[in-house]
């Protein structure tokens, strides 16, 4: 546990930081544009770099992942990584969550390889809205049926985040609950959140969850559902005609730091105790120093194949308790509250808003 009694619980792990996609609240265009430096393909993990930190991690206390991004199905063969990880026994649960662009294609695959649920960010389907906020024209009609192809392929939940801006969304959450009570989608609610320094955050955008709920409340009939786990982020709900679920994550007007069991993994492979952190335990260069990669070029490729030195990884049992040890000690001194210090207007310790990692960076 760390200083707060928090354990290390759910890994979240970023595949890329990019996207195919320029949400306002993540990746704004103006500064995201052509050119934009993203992370160089030999500083990306590789999947069998990931599957062997993901093997360490286990003994230490994780038992969910979250694969993620950027946009995870930006990487190819995402599918072998899930293979992989599926094999491995005491994780309880591995989801993934993406824009919904590239499902149409990959939505099968992924559920062979063992995928059972999916979370899928979407913000209206409105098509003028969406255009707006994803700032690529013309992909609302993909997202839908990439939605429609999951269902098919059997995921079960599928969860759906809906991040809610006051004036460019607010007025469509009728509409939006509607489409997911329609599909048996479990849709979310997410205040818009101060992360990062680079995007078009300001108070005046965040709409309390609350208003939401109240309004759902008096049009469906709303029954609270007890959390599934110590640390669920979003506050579930049932409607009252039995037509699923709905949920509302409420980092800004609610806080859930006291709970927080997340750590999360970088494409680059630091490891971050907080999403609103710019310190990192730099993995990768541990792995890569401590001669875990010497199986050779494979390694620090695009990561495309699962080859078998995955398994090479693994026998470097040295290597692995010297990860193992490092990753612990940085939990231990954990004590990140960010959301809840500036709920309560605390001075917030650690790093400051220019120095804070963007989310797209740390795998949202
Ligand atoms: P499941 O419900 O188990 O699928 O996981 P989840 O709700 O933790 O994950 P999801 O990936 O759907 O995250 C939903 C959103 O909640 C994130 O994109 C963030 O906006 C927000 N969120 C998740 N974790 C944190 C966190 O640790 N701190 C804060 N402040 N917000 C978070
Ligand atoms: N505030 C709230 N949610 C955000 N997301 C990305 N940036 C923000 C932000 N500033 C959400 C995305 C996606 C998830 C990974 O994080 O919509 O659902
Ligand atoms: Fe891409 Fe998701 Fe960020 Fe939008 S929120 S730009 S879809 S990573
Ligand atoms: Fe966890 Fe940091 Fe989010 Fe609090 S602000 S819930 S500590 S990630």
């Amino acid at each position: 546990s760390d200083t707060l009694g928090r354990p290390m619980h759910d890994l979240r792990i970023s595949l890329t930081d990019q996207c195919n996609f320029r949400c306002t609240y993540c990746m704004p265009e103006e500064l995201f544009g052509e050119g934009h430096p993203f992370l160089p393909p030999a500083s990306l993990l590789t999947f069998p770099e990931i599957e062997f930190l993901v093997r360490v991690m286990v003994p230490l206390g994780v038992r969910k992942i979250k694969i993620t991004g950027g946009e995870p199905l930006l990487r190819l063969g995402v599918h072998t990584l899930i293979g992989a990880l599926a094999q491995i026994p005491e994780l309880e649960d591995i989801g993934l969550i993406t824009n919904g662009f590239h499902l149409p294609v990959v939505a099968e695959r992924l559920r062979r390889a063992g995928l059972r649920r999916l979370t899928i960010s979407l913000d209206s389907v409105v098509a003028e809205t969406f255009d707006r906020i994803v700032g690529r024209a013309g992909t609302l009609p993909r997202v839908l049926q990439g939605i429609e192809v999951a269902r098919h392929a059997g995921f079960d939940p599928i969860k759906i985040n809906m991040v809610v801006q006051r004036g460019v969304n607010d007025g469509e959450v009728v509409e939006m609950a509607e489409f997911a009570r329609d599909r048996g989608l479990e849709l979310r609610f997410i205040e818009y959140m101060d992360v990062g320094s680079r995007n078009s955050f300001h108070e005046s955008l965040v709409v309390p969850n609350n208003e939401i709920r109240d309004r759902l409340e008096k049009l469906f009939g709303l029954l609270p559902l007890d959390p599934n786990y110590r640390g669920e982020v979003a506050r579930v709900y049932e409607y009252a005609d039995g037509a699923g679920r709905v949920g509302f994550i409420s980092s800004m007007t609610q806080p859930f730091c006291r709970d927080c069991t997340r750590v999360r993994l970088s494409a680059d492979g630091k490891l971050y105790r907080c999403l609103f952190s710019g310190i990192g335990l730099d993995l990768r260069k541990l792995l890569r120093d401590t001669g875990t990669s010497d199986s050779g070029a494979t390694m620090t490729d695009s990561g495309a194949t699962m080859t078998d030195s995955g398994a090479t990884m693994t026998d470097s049992s040295s290597a692995a308790g010297e990860v193992s040890r490092a990753i612990r000690r940085f939990w231990s001194v954990r004590s990140d509250r960010y959301s809840e210090q500036r709920a309560n207007r605390e001075p917030v310790s650690g790093s400051s808003r220019a120095e804070r990692l963007e989310m797209y960076r740390m795998g949202g």
